[in-house]
């Protein structure tokens, strides 16, 4: 096969048919650009331009396509695009690349390669359309269309504002006052300046480039063989159906029919068939055919283009999925799709052929019947054609055509699957009296719901079929559909997906019903005329369903940041350092070094029971696995068998006889490939034996029961404040043991674990990581090496995002490629994959929180009693942090007094490692949620209790001590006051008031609260070298994770070496290199966690500066003064919730943050928007479940969510104030500020539930409600109330009936 990439052609002899385009591309050229993150299609890391030519039309096709699942045999006679092609360092970059290093749009930079070619393909695409000419400088891109090219990308670092706004610069349509800041232009200058300034695009260049050779070469049906593997490409019927025939196989396994493969993102695959049958050659299947009966779709044909053909806007876009793979997963396999669905209720009929036999059946008997024949194919589909038409021929009114469909998803966009989905059709027309609305016929069709696949709700067709739709109707209707829509036994939150089923079809036919203006408020009464039906849109009368609902993306952004010249070019927004060659992808990650010669790859297999003796370990063939060299575990370890060693103590790099939990380190195989060790550690299977074990330990209650803690040590356990009896005894009110808890989260860094060793001369050893903590991990690998310290080198030079995950949980990964490569003597590497990623990392600390609060009428709070039991997992790993982190949030409100009891339970369940703002954000919720239970409890605003408790200088004294810095210093009551003035924040709570006072199924919430952190430095090393031609080198014992260390760095060295430097500051800062972590060159350079590393590095280096220039003692004093203190941070949220399905939107945020002395603002505004969204993360979407074992069960992106650009705020404003105080680090504080928007979402609960228990003629107060975390949709519309329409509608019948 040949193919090109980039502007190199390969010519390829030996294929096996199921390598991806991506194991291709990373393994067999320099191209490394596509990253490995999922695997399953759920990321965009992977995306790839691929180029492909029409003979017949002459015509060249530019589509993305997620290589982690393109076969490359797929790709025979294409042109492969990947961020090194769209530009780079050699070549000179693609504007793309300069405007996302420009708006500081790459962070870690893992996912930002996937992002430019995602953009890329958007603009090649957009600007060969024949849309009008754009302005100069601009493509033929909307804003719109800009924005959702990354709509499938995740990035778990920048918060996505940043590059969103990268991506609608290109846009022809942009207002330029909405990018946001860039390192390009100043604020206030003109438009074309800010154009002129911005790297150049013509939209006439752009085209990718496909080669003349293979279009020559280009031969449609070419069949390839290798090593016994065949891939056939058929071009007629004929072909196919012998193929087809041949082969004596009928099972599943050793022949596959594919088209795009995306079907194997959510059926992982784990077999290698021996025949693969590509369909997208054989015309029948590819083409789209109209007619006046009906449209009739190909079976081959991608999605994408069948949308178009209907000529539907549709935001989905599964990257070149089939109709037909598609429809064949949903009937043999039960994917809950959402096509299946919408097909069924247009009566859609699908062609099936079986041998020589053709057959053609309605998509309901097709989905119903069991499972297809594995040699069946699935020809096409023919949608019928419907067209209103005259009721009949006396009848003044036509009939009209209503189609709608629907769907709940965790998110809008991206690889989600719905909790229930439905597509409606229905024929009506109006009462010849004018009165109404009659509903001729309907096609209700439902799916997703934990059906076996998509159904019509028949009954509810039949009953509704002819009648004059009103209140009892629709009331009657939906009594049925309860009846018929039950999710089968075991689907997840089966209530709240029978609730969707019903909102949806109130939402459907509600605005053609019919009520008394007095009932419903003038809601319900659009249309009852002809002339509705006759002149205007269904959605008429629609505003309160959504209508006027916020769009799906980003509205608008502020960013505002007060930079200082006084240590230029320290506080300078400067560019993030190498984010240009992140764009590019050449950037080198660990798993982007070259393998050395004769590299072997390795995989954990780990336990899948929690506390069980481990008999032996098998391979379920029998034998050794393909490519399987060997199994290393605990008795290949030379020196002690140590996985973690920190000074809070250490844990086993292998189970030793017994696995602790489940996910437990077990054995490492090794194999010739990361995919032959992955597959042989999924064939692994473990032989356990619990006898005469003790049950294990699942939950914080069993660990009380049975006294199994991990310790603190004293010196980490804080203080006390004051004294709660006495508080108790101050307090007119009081809450006494109420119950809050919390889960885990999930780090979902985009560049899963990962490390190369390589063994080296005289006993030594070198050792490539990804991790945060090159230290530990250099003296953990010495440790079970047997070696000395000096015999181990451990280097990272940047890590794909860590949020805490890689502190500690990397060190083992690098430490069994270590052993390995030191029994084997060859280098071994390892690359987790996703799901033992997420199996193994254990994540934020789970707790249950009891509380005792005292207060007086006025809601100020005397004192507060918190029992506290963490979860944390069986290995102590730094849980021992956990309660001061977590007391220093809690001190954020004057409690009057404050005593807590703080206990790390240990459990047989993974370790818990530090997370990002750890304990701080568990504390953050908890204050809130106590804030909010007072008020309830006293019936006060929620906003007026949180503010008679913020500090005054006084209290902070008392719970802060020494840390509370000066009077002056103290800017959160400033900060309060300034964020409800420039947010508008008492007008906009009187809008909301307003809003919900006339939105029935959508309500609004907002609050403000503030946060405090407490800022802890640790030293760290640092050397400055300047070279004989002047330019200067620097290592610091911090590790780039993408918060921008170096950049800080490098201002820093600039700035102190500006004194003996003769040209501008700026030249000096290009003259500086900061290279990687390497524990030979640099000892001791601890950890870098805790948000800080990047101000103690740049003190280091800043001394180091100051030996070299021995002359800025008066700064250094000055920095040194500034080296413990507190920060303040405040925030504004609002958001609206849709009470039909719970989903919540987060309309706006105001972040006002005192970062102190900032060392770079735009580095540190990236740092609170990304750490924000992170928090949004935590407490509206990331669930981490595992099963009774406690063995993880969300082990990927089709289960874990992370925010994605359409979850973030739709206005999201940030002020970072330079009050000049102190440093104050960006990194993890406003993670915690993201509970507000779980306090404005229970806001609007509160609303909906004022309605709810109207409509009910209840009166009881809802003061002990509680809103879990994350607030998901199924958790949201819980507390709105599951049957809020059913509530409803009763109440307008008797209404109704009572005004009559
Ligand atoms: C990131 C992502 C997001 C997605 N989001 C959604 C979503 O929101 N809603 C939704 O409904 N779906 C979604 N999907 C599913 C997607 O629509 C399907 O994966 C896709 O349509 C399958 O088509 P394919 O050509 O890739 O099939 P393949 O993966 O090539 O094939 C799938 C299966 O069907 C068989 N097959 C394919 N064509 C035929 C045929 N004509 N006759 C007989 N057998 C055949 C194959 O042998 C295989 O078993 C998503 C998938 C991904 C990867
Ligand atoms: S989409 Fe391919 S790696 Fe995630
Ligand atoms: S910059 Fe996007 S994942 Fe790190």
């Amino acid at each position: 096969m040949a193919l090109q990439v980039q502007v190199e052609k390969f010519e390829l002899y030996d294929v096996d048919p199921s390598t991806t385009l991506l194991e291709f591309l990373r393994s067999q050229t320099p191209f490394k650009s596509v990253k490995l993150s999922c695997g399953e299609g759920g990321c965009g890391a992977c995306v790839a331009l691929l180029s492909k030519y029409d003979p017949v039309l002459d015509q060249v096709e530019d589509f993305t396509v997620n290589s982690c699942l393109t076969l490359l045999c797929s790709v025979n006679g294409c042109s492969i695009t990947t961020a090194e092609g769209v530009g780079n360092s050699k070549d000179g970059f693609h504007p793309i690349q300069k405007r996302f290093a420009g708006f500081h749009a790459s962070q870690c930079g893992f996912c930002t390669p996937g992002m430019c070619v995602s953009l890329y393909s958007a603009l090649v695409n957009a600007d060969k359309t024949n849309r009008p000419e754009p302005r100069r400088g601009f493509s033929k891109l909307t804003v719109s269309e800009a924005e959702k090219s990354i709509a499938g990308n995740l990035c778990r670092c920048t918060g996505y504002r940043p590059i969103a706004d990268a991506c609608k610069s290109f846009a022809a349509d942009v207002d330029m006052e909405d990018l946001g800041l860039n390192s390009f232009w100043k604020k206030g200058e003109s438009d074309e300046v800010r154009l002129s300034r911005l790297p150049s695009y013509n939209h006439n260049n752009a085209s990718s480039n496909f080669p003349e050779f293979l279009k020559k070469e280009l031969k449609a049906g070419a069949n390839l063989a290798s090593k016994g593997y065949h891939w056939y490409s058929p071009v007629s019927l004929e072909q196919l159906q012998s193929l087809l025939q041949g082969g004596e196989e009928n099972d599943e396994t050793s022949m596959k029919i594919v088209v795009g493969n995306t079907g194997t993102g959510y059926y992982k695959e784990l077999v290698v068939y021996e025949r693969y049958i590509d369909l997208k050659y054989v015309p029948e299947l590819s083409t789209i055919r109209k007619d006046q009966t009906g449209i009739e779709i190909g079976a081959a044909v991608t999605i994408s283009k069948a949308i178009k053909a209907l000529k539907e806007e549709n935001d989905y876009d599964p990257h070149r999925g089939s109709v037909g793979g598609n429809l064949i997963m949903a009937q043999r396999k039960q994917f809950p799709s959402d096509m299946a669905t919408i097909l069924l209720s247009v009566g859609t009929l699908v062609n099936i052929m079986t041998g020589q036999k053709h057959e053609e059946l309605t998509l309901e008997d097709f989905l119903g019947m069991p499972p297809l024949h594995p040699k069946s194919v699935l020809l096409s589909i023919k949608i019928p054609c419907w067209v209103s038409r005259k009721k009949d021929v006396s009848s003044e009114t036509d009939t009209k055509l209503l189609f709608e469909t629907y769907r709940a998803a965790p998110r809008p966009l991206g690889n989600t699957l719905s909790y229930l989905n439905a597509a409606f059709l229905a024929e009506v027309s109006a009462c010849s009296d004018s009165t109404g609305v009659v509903l001729n016929n309907c096609w209700l069709a439902f799916g997703a719901y934990g059906t076996k696949h998509a159904i019509r709700a028949r009954k509810v067709e039949e009953f509704l079929a002819g009648k004059t739709l009103s209140v009892s109707v629709l009331y009657e209707a939906i009594k049925i559909l309860e009846t018929i829509i039950v999710p089968e036994d075991g689907t997840s939150s089966p209530a709240y997906r029978s609730s969707l089923a019903i909102g949806f079809l109130f939402e459907f036919l509600s605005p053609l019903v019919d009520t008394p203006p007095e009932i419903s408020n003038g809601w319900l009464n659009g249309c009852n005329s002809t002339e509705w039906l006759m002149g205007s849109k269904f959605k008429q009368n629609y505003d309160q369903f959504g209508e006027t609902k916020p769009p799906t993306l980003l509205l608008s952004a502020k960013q505002v940041i007060h930079s200082s010249k006084e240590y230029h070019p320290v506080g300078e927004p400067i560019q993030k350092t190498g984010a240009t060659i992140q764009a590019s992808g050449e950037a080198v990650y660990v798993d982007d070094i070259p393998s050395p010669s004769n590299c072997l790859h390795g995989a954990f297999i780990y336990s899948t029971e929690p506390l069980a003796r481990v008999k032996g370990i098998k391979f379920k063939s029998g034998s050794l696995p393909n490519g399987v060299t060997g199994i290393i575990s605990v008795k290949d370890i030379p020196g002690k068998n140590v996985g973690c060693v920190t000074g809070l103590g250490e844990e086993p790099l292998y189970a030793d006889e017994v696995a602790q939990c489940a996910g437990d380190r077990i054995a490492f195989v090794v194999a010739d490939t990361q995919k032959h060790a992955d597959l042989a550690a999924n064939l692994a299977v473990v032989d356990y034996d619990k006898e005469n074990l003790e049950p294990p330990i699942l939950s914080v209650e069993e660990a009380v029961e049975r006294c199994s803690f991990l310790e603190v040590p004293p010196f980490l356990y804080p203080e006390q404040v004051g004294n709660f009896s006495e508080g108790m005894a101050e307090a007119d009110h009081q809450i006494l043991s109420a119950e809050l808890k919390l889960g885990s989260q999930y780090y979902f860094y985009m560049e899963t674990q990962t490390a190369l060793a390589v063994p080296d001369e005289d006993n030594c050893i070198v050792v490539y990581s990804s991790t945060q903590s090159p230290e530990y991990t250099h003296d953990t690998i010495a440790k079970c090496l047997g070696l000395p310290g000096h015999n181990v080198r451990l280097i990272t030079r940047r890590v794909g995002g860590g949020f805490g995950g890689k502190a500690l949980k990397s060190i083992p990964v690098a430490t069994a490629c270590a052993v390995a490569a030191y029994k084997l003597q060859r280098p071994v590497r390892m690359y987790l994959n996703r799901k033992t990623d997420m199996i193994m990392a254990g994540g934020r600390h789970p707790m249950k929180i009891t509380y005792s609060v005292g207060f007086k009428s006025n809601g100020k709070i005397t004192a507060l009693k918190l029992d506290i039991l963490i979860d944390a997992g069986i290995y102590p790993d730094v849980s021992a942090i956990m309660p001061e982190h977590m007391v220093g949030t809690l001190r954020k409100y004057d409690w009057g007094a404050l005593s807590f009891d703080i206990k790390l339970c240990k459990t047989n369940l993974p370790s818990r490692s530090a997370m990002r703002a750890p304990g701080e954000i568990q504390a953050s919720f908890i204050t809130e949620a106590i804030i909010e239970h007072v008020a309830s409890t006293l019936s006060l605003d929620v906003d007026s209790v949180r503010t008679i408790n913020l500090h005054t200088y006084n209290s902070l004294g008392l719970f802060y001590k020494n840390n509370a810095g000066e009077p002056l210093e103290y800017t959160l009551p400033s900060i309060w006051d300034k964020l409800a003035t420039s947010s508008s924040f008492y007008h906009r709570t009187e809008m909301i008031k307003q809003f919900n006072r006339t939105h029935k199924w959508r309500k609004r919430g907002i609050s403000r609260v503030p946060t405090v952190h407490e800022v802890g430095m640790r030293p760290t090393p640092g050397k400055v070298s300047i070279l004989k031609d002047g330019t200067i080198v620097v290592e610091v014992g911090g590790v780039e994770l993408g918060q921008g260390l170096w950049t800080k760095v490098k201002q820093m060295t600039a700035y102190g070496l500006s004194l003996v430097q003769c040209g501008g500051t700026e030249e000096l800062v290009e003259r500086v290199r900061v290279i990687q972590a390497d524990t030979l060159s640099l000892i001791q350079g601890g950890m870098t966690a805790g948000s800080t590393t990047s101000e103690a590095s740049c003190e280091a280096v800043r001394l180091c500066c100051n030996v070299l220039v021995e002359r800025l003692t008066a700064l250094k004093e000055r920095l040194l003064e500034q080296m413990k203190s507190i920060d303040w941070e405040t925030l504004i949220l609002q958001v609206e919730i849709n009470l039909l399905t719970g989903e919540t939107t987060t309309l706006r945020t105001d972040i006002i943050y005192d970062c102190g002395q900032s060392l770079n603002p735009a580095v540190d505004l990236g740092q609170i928007e990304g750490a924000y969204v992170q928090g949004i993360g935590f407490f509206m979407l990331e669930e981490y479940p595992t099963n009774s074992d406690g063995l993880v069960t969300a082990n990927g992106t089709w289960s874990y969510k992370i925010p994605t650009v359409d979850t973030i705020p739709k206005q999201f404003n940030v002020e970072i104030l330079n009050s000049g105080h102190h440093q104050n680090p960006s990194g993890e504080p406003p993670l915690t500020l993201a509970v507000s928007v779980h306090c404005a979402t229970m806001a609007a609960i509160k609303e909906a539930r004022k309605q709810l228990i109207s409509w009910s003629g209840k009166k009881e107060p809802d003061i002990a409600l509680q809103l879990e975390v994350p607030a998901t949709m199924p958790v949201v519309k819980e507390l709105c109330g599951l049957d809020t329409i059913q509530k409803f509608l009763q109440w307008t019948i008797v209404n109704t009936i009572g005004t009559k």
